[in-house]
């Protein structure tokens, strides 16, 4: 059982006085009743819920695939710029999400976004060794993009040295490959490149895990992700 407030504040983001004010005032739709107590508790896996004429789906876990476009932020929260929160729909709990793995803003791909933390752990520990494949255009064609498969120091999000391997590389065509590593460092694949005087011009993620980027999603688009896909992607 949860309180009804909680359980609003998760889709809508509004603060418990706000819902307070807003129930009282609207009414919230519980299997047919209108409940104007925000302080009453419901069940968030059986009722059916709708407030101001949105019906919720409740899922716990609940993991989110995102096809992130270049240009939106990989953050919950920002004043000025468009976040990857901002693209989820009402029905989805948005405002109880966690990003697991973030992408930079200029890059694309495959976003992952969940209620459970524990998932957020899995998929961006180190210990677990969760595969991540990126696709890369750089500016130029590296003379030996293999030595990135050996090993190469690179510098972290704290500026400490890192050694960085890569597990997988396959040029693809042009100035374009393939990459997968199982780290995730700040910038990690950039600075992988950069090792190799080449430029990162545009890169997209394309898995995580044993689970592929949903070729149907545009970029923008999202989907809830299926018992064993949550499975794979966390190892
Ligand atoms: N490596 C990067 O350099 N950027 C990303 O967004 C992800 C991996």
């Amino acid at each position: 059982m949860m309180r009804l407030d909680k359980f609003l504040s998760m889709y809508t983001g509004k603060s418990r006085r706000q819902l307070k004010a807003l129930v009282k005032s609207a009414g919230v739709d519980v299997n047919g009743t209108i409940i104007r107590d925000a302080s009453r508790h419901i069940d968030p896996t059986q009722d059916d819920i709708s407030f101001l004429g949105q019906t919720f789906i409740y899922r716990y876990p609940l993991v989110i695939m995102m096809n992130k476009p270049a240009g939106v932020l990989s953050a919950t929260k920002d004043d000025r710029r468009t976040t990857a929160i901002d693209l989820i729909g009402p029905e989805y709990p948005r405002f109880s999400l966690h990003i697991a793995g973030r992408l930079d803003i200029d890059a694309e791909g495959f976003l992952l976004l969940t209620n459970d933390g524990s998932i957020v752990h899995d998929v961006i520990s180190p210990k677990k060794h969760i595969d991540k494949t990126y696709v890369a255009t750089l500016d130029r064609k590296p003379a030996d993009p293999h030595v990135l498969l050996e090993g190469i120091t690179i510098r972290d999000g704290k500026n400490k040295p890192y050694q960085a391997k890569a597990k997988h590389i396959e040029w693809l065509r042009g100035r374009t490959y393939k990459l997968t590593i199982d780290e995730g460092k700040h910038h990690q694949v950039k600075r992988m490149f950069s090792h190799t005087d080449a430029t990162v011009k545009r890169l997209k993620r394309i898995a995580i895990g044993g689970v592929m980027l949903d070729e149907e999603l545009d970029p923008g688009e999202c989907r809830m992700m299926e018992r064993d896909e949550i499975k794979r992607v966390t190892g």
